[in-house]
């Protein structure tokens, strides 16, 4: 990526890590050793973010609707999730990244929940780049939420309903403070936005990568970027 100015890479990336279970099926192993390896390709990914000057990565690491999945999965994912924290630590804190989530952290198991938790304290003054992890998230979820808090603004005498505008929406939705997508990636070859950050993804470029999750490396990344930097965003307008 070094004919590519910082500036023109996208501000706000997101990626569906997607594949970690068919990466797993292809090589006869359990479904857990994919998601094992995806967490390894989640350590590459953050490293290499930071080091082109990403300033914000939102991943969707368990989405509101992983949770019917077999419990021994969603204990071994949310067990990664412990581990990944733990051992990223000091690698977040000494390159300046912001730790954050989105979704109903409540629902996390606490010791999971509270290893995020104190990196989020931890890493709360950084400023090079935000990490977002996307946590029992769902995009319809989020605009539940959203609706709901400012219903209940209105009901409270708060806010008219003839002052609600898109700024409004936006600084309700739990998602606000990253900003809008420029660059989603989903990996595996699905074609499929599946209730990922659906107000934030409005104009966003959208790159389907053909290889699973784990095997996303650094050239993979630098693909999707060199295909980001080569379009031409028109938000609707007349370029
Ligand atoms: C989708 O693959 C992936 C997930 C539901 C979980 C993503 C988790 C990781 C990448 C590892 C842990 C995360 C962190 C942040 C340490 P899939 O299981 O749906 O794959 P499949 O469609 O091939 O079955």
């Amino acid at each position: 990526m070094n004919d590519v100015k910082c500036e023109d890479l996208p501000r706000h990336l997101a990626i569906i890590m997607d594949g970690n279970g068919r990466w797993a099926k292809m090589r006869g192993l359990p479904r857990l050793a994919g998601h094992r390896k995806g967490a390894d390709a989640v350590r590459t990914i953050v490293t290499s973010c930071r080091e082109r000057g990403i300033k914000v990565l939102t991943l969707f690491a368990f989405s509101s609707q992983n949770w019917s999945r077999p419990l021994s999965e969603v204990k071994g994912l949310m067990t990664l999730l412990y581990t990944y924290i733990k051992s990223e630590t000091a690698m977040i804190l000494d390159n300046g990244i912001r730790l954050t989530t989105i979704g109903q952290l409540d629902r996390i198991p606490v010791f999971a929940r509270a290893a995020v938790e104190e990196l989020v304290e931890a890493s709360e003054s950084n400023s090079d780049m935000t990490l977002c992890l996307s946590l029992s998230y769902g995009g319809r979820e989020e605009i539940v939420s959203m609706a709901r808090d400012i219903g209940r603004m209105c009901t409270n005498g708060k806010l008219a309903p003839e002052d609600i505008d898109a700024n409004v929406v936006e600084n309700a939705l739990w998602s606000s403070e990253l900003g809008p997508v420029d660059l989603m990636i989903r990996t595996s070859g699905e074609l499929r936005v599946s209730n990922f950050l659906l107000w934030s993804l409005a104009y966003s470029e959208l790159y389907f990568a053909d290889c699973m999750w784990p095997d996303f490396d650094e050239s993979a990344l630098d693909r999707a970027l060199q295909s980001y930097v080569k379009r031409q965003r028109r938000f609707g307008a007349v370029v």
